[in-house]
């Protein structure tokens, strides 16, 4: 409470606008003795990790908290990158959807503090199709014909999001249950979820700009109004809500299923975690409690259409009223599944979208990637 000085607040870039509000906020309830600055990394997950990571082997306090993506728990906590925020979280657990607490509990301990949740969206583009059919067959065989899907394609975590929805809609696994082996390439599932893809842009459903596509891309993209359908996170909407040729005609809802198989939403998210080498970690548990606050966490939800991480926020008549899609949010909040946890998840993950990738952009054969991924995953596996 007697918290005073600077504090940085680092994340990737702030393209909802969210942060620098949020920021302000807290300047205006605490400046000027104690005051939040903002650092912005580059949009990309793995750049955001790549920055983090930088500054905690070098032991610097630039980063008091850090915008942590919710994979990244079981790494930093392993490396002994993050403060045990157990102890802060005891009398505010039930607040908060059990999905998103989750994401940031590793070894027993609570390493920091759920932000925003995320859950896969499908956009579409109401003057082309008026609704989202059953299946994601069916979605691209219509979006081959009224102007086309956009995802994120580009070797990155994003693919890795986008294709583990297809994957595990069509009932495929990343890892054994217990986490030591690798089934990627078992049974059927990889090779029919990714020959849907490869097949998706050889016939002109996706666009082949879509293996060079980050969520920035994709949304310019769905923006210029040329396209039926986007693969998105909540954010687009409230920034789709204010883009000229497609503010009056859009709609989003949840994703369909993999013919004959069961929904299977990406979660996503991220957390407030404390550096070790914060030197204001006083400021930096302020900010945290800043940022959870019902004023902060409903301005997220009502003004940005991000996620909230505590269930209370979801029926607020204010969020209602701009997130229309609210209560199939949070459903798809709680029941969205997680990517595979483990402290070499961002290897995974390479192994993954650098595969998916390599095939989607026609240099290797769907068979081949999953069977190479498969590979690069026990080797990363094979690390710790
Ligand atoms: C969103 C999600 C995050 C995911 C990333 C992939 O930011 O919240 O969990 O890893 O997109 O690009």
């Amino acid at each position: 409470d007697s918290a005073k000085g600077e504090v940085t607040y680092c994340q990737g870039k702030d393209t909802s606008g969210n942060a620098h509000y949020m920021i302000d906020e807290f300047n205006k309830k605490y400046g000027p003795d104690l005051k939040a600055k903002l650092v912005e990394f580059p949009a990309s997950a793995d750049e955001q990790r790549n920055q983090f990571i930088q500054r905690q082997q070098a032991k610097s306090g630039d980063c008091d908290v850090f915008s942590s993506d919710v994979i990244w728990t079981a790494e930093f906590a392993s490396q002994k990158w993050l403060y045990d925020m157990t102890p802060y979280m005891e009398d505010k657990k039930a607040d908060y959807i059990e999905a998103p607490v989750e994401t940031v509990t590793y070894d027993g301990k609570i390493w920091g503090v759920p932000e925003t949740s995320d859950a896969g969206l499908l956009y579409y583009n109401t003057d082309k199709v008026k609704e989202i059919p059953a299946t994601w067959q069916e979605v691209y065989s219509t979006a081959q014909k009224e102007g086309g899907i956009v995802y994120q394609g580009a070797a990155y975590e994003g693919l890795t999001c986008d294709f583990l929805e297809l994957f595990f809609g069509a009932g495929g696994e990343v890892l054994s249950e217990d986490g030591t082996k690798s089934t990627f390439a078992e049974g059927d599932a990889g090779v029919k979820a990714l020959s849907f893809m490869v097949d998706g842009i050889k016939n002109g459903a996706a666009p082949k700009a879509v293996t060079t596509y980050m969520e920035p891309e994709s949304l310019t993209a769905f923006q210029t109004g040329k396209y039926a359908y986007m693969r998105n996170w909540p954010y687009a909407y409230a920034l789709n809500k204010k883009a000229e040729k497609v503010k009056g005609n859009f709609d989003v809802g949840p994703q369909p299923t993999f013919e004959g198989g069961e929904k299977a939403g990406i979660l996503g998210g991220h957390n407030s975690v404390i550096s070790v080498y914060s030197k204001n970690p006083g400021g930096a548990l302020k900010l945290i409690d800043h940022i959870g606050s019902p004023e902060i966490q409903t301005a997220y939800a009502a003004q940005f259409s991000l996620s909230p991480v505590k269930a209370a926020v979801y029926d607020d008549p204010k969020v209602q009223e701009a997130i229309p899609f609210a209560n199939a949010l949070r459903e798809g909040i709680t029941n969205a599944r997680a990517r595979p946890v483990s402290p070499v998840y961002p290897q995974i993950s390479q192994a993954i979208y650098k595969n998916v990738n390599a095939a989607l952009s026609g240099q290797q054969s769907p068979e081949d990637a999953m069977k190479q991924a498969q590979s690069d995953i026990e080797k990363a596996l094979s690390t710790f």
